[in-house]
């Protein structure tokens, strides 16, 4: 069972760096708790080789990749035109940070901006720090001290971001003395909606209470600046809100004089089928985060889209650090884009997002676990039942089993399993990927949660 859980190489090289790496000791812990509750600690894998739709782990077993970096690679694993784009600029530029590329992109990317209405662009290096930027901009920008964010939204690990998101009360424990600007709003998720209410009620509250609870009670509407929001919730669970939902909030903001920024860091560059996820609600932010897809899964990039008024002169709104925007990652967007218009990748995503919903149309109804299958385009979750805690067993056996068939995809710490397939992932291969899934949650719903009389093992600190 333990080779067959973890194999040899893998076992060898996790335990090589349990005393080096951050948070080494951590998955001893975990693995603990899963095992003292009788369930299998969670699997790690780590990626010898990447190409196309697949990696290949250290054993050398090959798996067809729904995990994609953290959704991180539009075009498959290791896409060749990308990689090339990326040497050439490398061999050119090395780095500086005043090369020509930055220009054509900040360019191509205000053509290719919601309604072509946020021509200014910030580079920075991760999502975190573009939200962060994005967030600096839009306080300086109205001169007011609050925004308002999401329950379970996800925004970044860094000091701000880390305040501002909202997906485990955990995550500010030690950073109490540093709150302070962030209100934090419900949101409508479809598995948690208050006894008695119907989802469009439940939502009509969340729109209500942003607008009339917070300017009441918590904080006089003229010193809110923004209200930042991920168009789906991403990290949270792969939440989708309805399109009326982020209307709503539009609709709001315009009343309320307050900016609306869009964290499209995960969902943005084609993820839900669409280049932008505002795009399924017909709205235009004030200021849009980008990150992840952009580059190609090649290099770090990210940064934020905003108004003119609003970008244009802001001198105290200071952001980017010295390698935002590097030559390489500029090549790698320009590049990305230009593949993604000439190969007509969001109708490709878009097909599969349609195959998707026909394989998994039953699965709430076929399957005792599976609670909901949800999904905007390629962004795709499936949530598992039980009380929080054991929902994330349940989720997890179900990932193992998936693994056990040749299938990787993504289980963090919430009771869902998330796939995020490349844009031009080819149909046969994501169909297959799919019917392993089902099969792996069949398996589960038959036999229970993977228990395991589990050998005493290596540890390590590889994401699980
Ligand atoms: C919506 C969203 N915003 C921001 C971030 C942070 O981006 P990064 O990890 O590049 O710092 C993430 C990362 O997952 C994200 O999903």
């Amino acid at each position: 069972m333990a080779e067959d859980h973890l194999g040899q190489r893998t076992q060898s090289l996790l335990a090589r760096g349990q005393p080096f790496l951050k948070g080494g000791s951590r998955y001893e812990a975990v693995a603990a708790a899963s095992q003292g509750q009788g369930f299998l600690p969670p699997r790690q894998l780590i990626v010898d080789r990447a190409e196309g739709d697949f990696i290949w782990d250290l054993e050398g077993q090959r798996f067809i990749d729904f995990q994609n970096g953290w959704a991180t690679n539009p075009l498959g694993n290791c896409h060749p035109e990308i990689l090339g784009a990326v040497q050439a600029a490398q061999k050119r530029y090395g780095f500086h940070w005043e090369h020509p590329l930055r220009i054509p992109l900040a360019e191509r990317l205000a053509n290719l901006s919601p309604g072509q209405a946020l021509p200014r662009f910030s580079f920075e290096v991760s999502g975190t720090e573009a939200v962060e930027a994005a967030v600096h901009a839009a306080l300086c920008h109205t001169d007011r001290r609050y925004i308002i964010a999401f329950a379970s939204s996800f925004h970044g690990e860094g000091l701000g971001t880390k305040l501002i998101s909202a997906y485990d009360a955990q995550n500010y424990v030690g950073l109490e003395a540093w709150s302070g600007g962030v209100i934090r709003a419900p949101f409508p998720h479809s598995e948690a909606i208050p006894p008695g209410l119907s989802l469009a009620q439940y939502q009509d509250y969340c729109l209500w209470y942003l607008e009339h609870h917070i300017p009441q009670y918590v904080m006089a509407a003229d010193n809110i600046a923004a209200v930042l929001i991920e168009p789906a919730l991403a990290e949270g669970g792969n939440w989708v809100p309805e399109p009326d939902f982020l209307k709503g909030i539009r609709a709001i903001c315009d009343r309320q004089d307050w900016l609306m920024i869009a964290d499209e860091v995960l969902t943005g560059v084609g993820r839900t089928g669409t280049l932008w996820a505002v795009e399924h609600a017909d709205v235009i932010p004030d200021i849009m985060v980008v990150g992840k897809h952009l580059s190609g899964g090649i290099e770090p990039f990210a940064g934020f889209s905003a108004r003119d008024d609003i970008l244009g002169d802001n001198p105290r709104a200071t952001s980017g650090s010295t390698f935002a925007g590097t030559p390489a990652g500029c090549a790698a967007a320009l590049k990305t884009l230009e593949i993604i218009e000439r190969d007509d990748v969001l109708t490709q995503a878009r097909h599969l997002s349609g195959l998707a919903a026909a394989a998994c149309a039953d699965w709430s109804e076929r399957f005792e676990i599976v609670s909901e299958v949800r999904g905007l385009g390629l962004l795709i979750g499936v949530s598992f039942q039980g009380s929080r805690a054991n929902g994330v067993h349940v989720a997890r056996s179900v990932r193992d089993e998936m693994l056990k068939r040749g299938v990787w995809a993504l289980c963090d710490f919430q009771p869902q399993v998330r796939l995020y397939p490349a844009l031009n992932m080819a149909p046969e291969v994501f169909l297959q990927g799919l019917s392993a899934m089902a099969e792996a949650i069949e398996t589960v719903d038959r036999k229970g949660p993977t228990v395991g009389d589990y050998p005493a093992r290596p540890s390590g600190n590889v994401g699980f």
